[in-house]
């Protein structure tokens, strides 16, 4: 018997259009618990977003970044702040938009077929939880409106999680 996938994938032709459904399907399972959200929200991330090889969510603990939830490749365990992407955009708590790898000094190499990678801050009431990294095999994947759109995204999830104390 043959068997027919269907078709699992948001169409990506209209950006707009994709994080609005995108943003619908992650309100769809999220949860209450932080560690269920984060890997159901990782594993969406995975079967919607085109041309990336690794996303995933690093959490703060104590003064450094620890890898959570994720696809792809076994990563880097931990990372400090202010070190590669992820620990910048933790320590200035901000999105970092890194259209070539090769070119950001500092850069942690995880896994070698990563080219550019888009790393945005949890945050929520003033407290960093933590960065959500997506890292893509070609130069100049991610544009701003990949950014808003997992911008928002991140919103979402962290406003829609409990979030125990240790994450402080
Ligand atoms: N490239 C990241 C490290 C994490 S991995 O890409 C999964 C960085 O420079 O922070």
């Amino acid at each position: 018997m043959e068997v027919k996938d269907a078709p699992v994938r948001i169409s990506y032709d209209d950006k707009a259009k994709f994080y609005k459904e995108l943003h619908s399907e992650a309100r769809g399972i999220l949860e209450k618990e932080w560690f269920v959200n984060l890997a159901n929200i990782s594993a969406l991330l995975k079967q919607h977003l085109p041309q990336i090889n690794w996303v995933g969510f690093y959490l703060l603990h104590g003064n450094e970044l620890l890898l959570s939830s994720f696809q792809g490749l076994p990563a880097c365990t931990r990372i400090a702040l202010g070190k590669g992407v992820c620990g910048s955009a933790a320590k200035d708590l901000r999105t970092y938009l890194v259209a070539d790898v090769d070119q950001f000094p500092g850069h942690i190499v995880c896994d070698s077929a990563s080219r550019s990678e888009i790393v945005v801050p949890m945050i929520v009431g003033g407290r960093l939880l933590g960065v959500l990294d997506a890292d893509a095999p070609v130069l100049n994947r991610f544009d701003k409106e990949d950014q808003a759109g997992l911008e928002e995204l991140v919103k979402i999830l962290v406003t829609n999680t409990h979030w125990p104390a240790q994450f402080a």
